[in-house]
């Protein structure tokens, strides 16, 4: 059995799918402090399986004791963290101790259960300014951000445990921008409150709930002077997860992957392309940089397709009609 823990969250509950396609049994444990129930019965209506669900903080270590007890778990894929990169310079410590606690927890868990393959959540954000693009996995790593020092750090914590624990199978998966839904649109991205990222704060444009987009400076060294990111749909995200676990399976030690598309949009391609997918106009304005933000960053997805034999296949366009087909039928998200 698969553990996903955060699995009600976008890319768990996607990761969630694509595993019960590819044959796992799956387990979520998940608090709901960033996502909710409705998700996972909405993915046992689009798998027609009932999935089992534990609402706990992964950071409990009785808790987590027990699930494991309770549970043959085989592989543990941690998705359950925080992840707001301005929230994380507001609440440092609450970051820390989340991140970092429910990580090791886990970590802890698996070992007294002899349980040896973990996948990890981490984000490109850990190379912080990129000297170069496009980004390879032995690049220089260094956080603008108490966010991305989390996941760095608990990338450091991974790899000491592989090298102390030779049977342990550790796969780092640093995402670049995940963004689209599932074609069903029963389920998608729910952020709380005022959306930090583009593609749901442009959605939300879409449906009337936001007046306009604000794009976060166009002095930027790009094409057009707007940030440029490596956009990835969610759902080749999530066959990335599946690769992965079939690779921890075949492999000991720690690796790392880039899961990106190699392919960098910057805000207005992006505008624009969702923009003609869907008919829509997005009314938008320029304003001010957003402090921490960088010019471009974009995948070299290379070691991935080589190593995990995956590759990402879903078009910008597939992101951006994916994206407005769940927000366009779920208005208010998952209430
Ligand atoms: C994308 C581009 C903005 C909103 C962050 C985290 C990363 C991961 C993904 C968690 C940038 C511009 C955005 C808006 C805008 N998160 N933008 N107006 O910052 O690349 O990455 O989210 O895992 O770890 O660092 O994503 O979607 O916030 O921004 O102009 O209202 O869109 O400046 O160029 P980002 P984003």
């Amino acid at each position: 059995m698969v553990l996903l823990t955060g699995g009600a969250g976008y890319i768990g509950s996607h990761t969630c799918i694509e595993l019960i396609n590819s044959g796992y049994d799956v387990l979520i444990a998940d608090d709901f402090s960033n996502s909710k129930p409705e998700a996972v019965r909405r993915l046992e209506e689009i798998t027609g399986r009932k999935i089992p669900l534990v609402n706990i903080d992964v950071a409990d270590k009785e808790a987590v004791e027990k699930l494991f007890n309770e549970n043959e778990i085989d592989a543990v894929v941690h998705f359950a963290g925080y992840k707001a990169v301005g929230e994380s310079v507001q609440f440092p410590l609450k970051y820390y101790r989340n991140n970092i606690d429910t990580a090791l927890t886990i970590l802890e868990t698996m070992e007294r259960h002899d349980v040896h393959n973990f996948i990890f959540s981490s984000s490109a954000t850990v190379y912080g300014i990129p000297e170069s693009v496009p980004l390879h996995e032995e690049m220089k790593t260094g956080c603008t951000n108490p966010y991305g020092f989390t996941k760095l750090m608990i990338e450091q914590i991974l790899r000491d445990a592989a090298f102390a624990n030779p049977k342990l199978s550790v796969v780092l998966l640093r995402y670049f921008n995940p963004i689209g839904a599932h074609e069903s649109g029963r389920i998608g991205e729910d952020p709380n409150g005022i959306p930090n990222n583009l593609l749901p704060f442009i959605t939300q444009v879409a449906v009337g709930k936001l007046p306009e987009l604000g794009v976060f400076g166009n002095d930027y060294n790009t094409h057009d002077g707007t940030g440029v990111r490596d956009y990835i749909h969610v759902v080749d995200l999530a066959k990335g997860h599946v690769a992965a676990i079939g690779y921890a399976k075949e492999n000991k030690g720690c690796e790392v992957f880039n899961l990106g598309t190699g392919t960098g949009y910057s805000v207005l391609d992006i505008v624009k392309a969702f923009e003609k997918v869907n008919n829509l106009k997005i009314p938008y304005t320029i304003k001010e940089r957003r402090p921490g933000d960088i010019d471009e960053c974009y995948a070299d997805p290379k070691k991935a397709r080589e190593k995990l034999h995956w590759t990402a296949e879903k078009t910008i366009e597939d992101m951006c009609r994916d994206s407005w087909n769940w927000q366009s039928h779920n208005q208010n998200g998952y209430e």
